[in-house]
């Protein structure tokens, strides 16, 4: 009893001090549930029930959640009490983590640079590109995602993230994502210091390229004089399949950004790999060399998370998990889901998945559906993720700048029967959907609950 009112008022301090919103916007997609233990790919609630988690905190927990040996190694470096955040040493856990990133990631890759975000690497990649090139301009994707600082949100057009917080960076220019002409026609201008894109995109709505895009990419991009950064934020580390998922598409980059699973879940970790040309336009004395620095930047307890990490990923074969695993995942949802109209196709790469839905065709379905658009655009895939989570005990989300394409990305540790829960639950609620009125009344009273707020 004193445990749950601890909990209730833990909430309400949170609700007073930190997000109130995002409490309630939780509280009215009935997805508030406090959890006591997570493991693997296992969430436990404080009611006693199990979620399985198909988000992994959006691509951070590919070695599964709390890994016993992350979790052992973490305890043996703070209980080593060495030199932590001294800002007057060689860090040597940084040269370790460092090394191993750029062996794993090959090309002409030697040097890393460590932050605690993805955000705050794009931004520190931002600032390599400009000071290797001499040129100010900046080009990315349509639809990508890159971080919300003011840096990283200039590399994205969606008016959602960006409103109020203007102005961004000038000279910057959106491509289509796979686009190659329009891509040239911009670099041949000669303005632009590098284009940034993820090699999958994410949360534009899980886009995988055509296969010769990124080599083609790259030659222009030499061709030009811009360097190619690549935002593996949440393709890296093994997500899909390899180290980075430009090695399915035999490109090498000048510079590759990742974070969020080099974390292992547990101590905010970011790295900017690049070339020695990058590295020495910007540290090329000893005046300048700390002159783009991050207080946390090569903390040991972040580094020994990375190199724990890799170590499990690389001990468990995460990598041909995720790449075994994911088309089995992807050909049994295509098996169990052809039939349903709003259905429009099962994408992805490794373990990085999207379930794209369509407006349906018949009328009956359409008269819903367009009711929920006019509602809002986000409508349909909220009340599929809430039925996923209330009734299937599923954690999933839509993509950030796609809400009509269902992300599916469990952490790599996932097991076959986990899969085949996860498939027989989303086809549950794509069959309520296509088969039942109460899935379009939902909708109306988290209308009702949504504009009361
Ligand atoms: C592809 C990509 N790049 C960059 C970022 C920003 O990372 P962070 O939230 O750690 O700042 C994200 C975050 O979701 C991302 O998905």
């Amino acid at each position: 009893m004193a445990a749950v009112i601890e909990a209730a008022s833990a909430v309400q301090t949170y609700i007073d001090h930190v997000n109130p919103r995002w409490a309630q916007l939780l509280r009215v997609l009935q997805m508030d549930t406090e959890y006591a233990l997570c493991s693997g790919v296992e969430l436990h609630t404080t009611a006693g029930d199990v979620i399985l988690d198909f988000l992994s905190g959006y691509c951070v927990h590919n070695a599964g959640h709390n890994h016993p040996a992350i979790i052992q190694a973490l305890h043996r470096e703070l209980d080593r009490r060495g030199p932590a955040m001294l800002q007057s040493h060689v860090p040597d856990l940084a040269g370790e983590l460092g090394g191993r990133l750029c062996r794993l990631a090959g090309g002409k890759l030697e040097k890393a640079f460590f932050a605690s975000s993805g955000s705050e690497s794009v931004e520190a990649a931002i600032k390599f590109a400009r000071a290797t090139t001499g040129r100010v301009g900046l080009l990315h994707c349509e639809g990508a995602f890159h971080g919300l600082t003011c840096g990283a949100l200039s590399l994205m057009s969606d008016r959602f993230w960006r409103g109020r917080f203007g102005p961004m960076l000038g000279d910057t220019a959106a491509v289509p994502f796979g686009d190659i002409d329009a891509l040239r026609e911009k670099l041949r201008t000669k303005n632009y210091a590098a284009f940034f894109v993820e090699p999958v995109q994410s949360e534009a709505g899980i886009i995988v390229p055509p296969p010769q895009y990124l080599s083609e990419v790259k030659e222009l991009c030499s061709r030009f004089g811009t360097l190619l950064v690549l935002d593996e934020v949440q393709t890296g580390l093994y997500r899909t399949g390899k180290f980075i998922a430009a090695h399915h598409f035999n490109v090498e980059p000048d510079i590759v950004i990742l974070a969020k699973a080099l974390s292992g879940g547990l101590v905010p970790v970011s790295a900017v790999l690049m070339t020695d040309r990058v590295y020495n336009s910007v540290f090329d004395s000893l005046k300048r060399s700390i002159v783009h620095t991050s207080t946390f930047g090569e903390n040991a307890l972040a580094m020994r998370a990375g190199l724990a990490t890799l170590d499990v990923l690389q001990r468990e074969d995460l990598g041909v998990q995720a790449l075994e695993m994911g088309v089995r995942l992807r050909h049994r949802l295509q098996e169990e889901l052809r039939d349903y109209e709003m259905v429009a196709e099962v994408r992805g790469l490794g373990m990085l998945s999207g379930i794209a839905f369509r407006p349906p065709k018949s009328l009956g379905l359409r008269v819903a559906f367009e009711s929920f658009q006019c509602i809002h655009p986000a409508m349909f895939g909220q009340v599929i993720v809430m039925r996923m989570f209330r009734d299937q005990r599923l954690l999933t989300q839509m993509c950030g700048n796609n809400f009509m394409v269902l992300k599916v990305a469990p952490p790599l540790v996932v097991s076959e029967e986990q899969i085949g829960t996860f498939v027989t639950g989303i086809r549950q609620v794509i069959h309520l959907a296509h088969h039942s009125a109460e899935f379009w009344t939902e909708a109306v009273g988290l209308a009702k609950r949504t504009v009361n707020i």
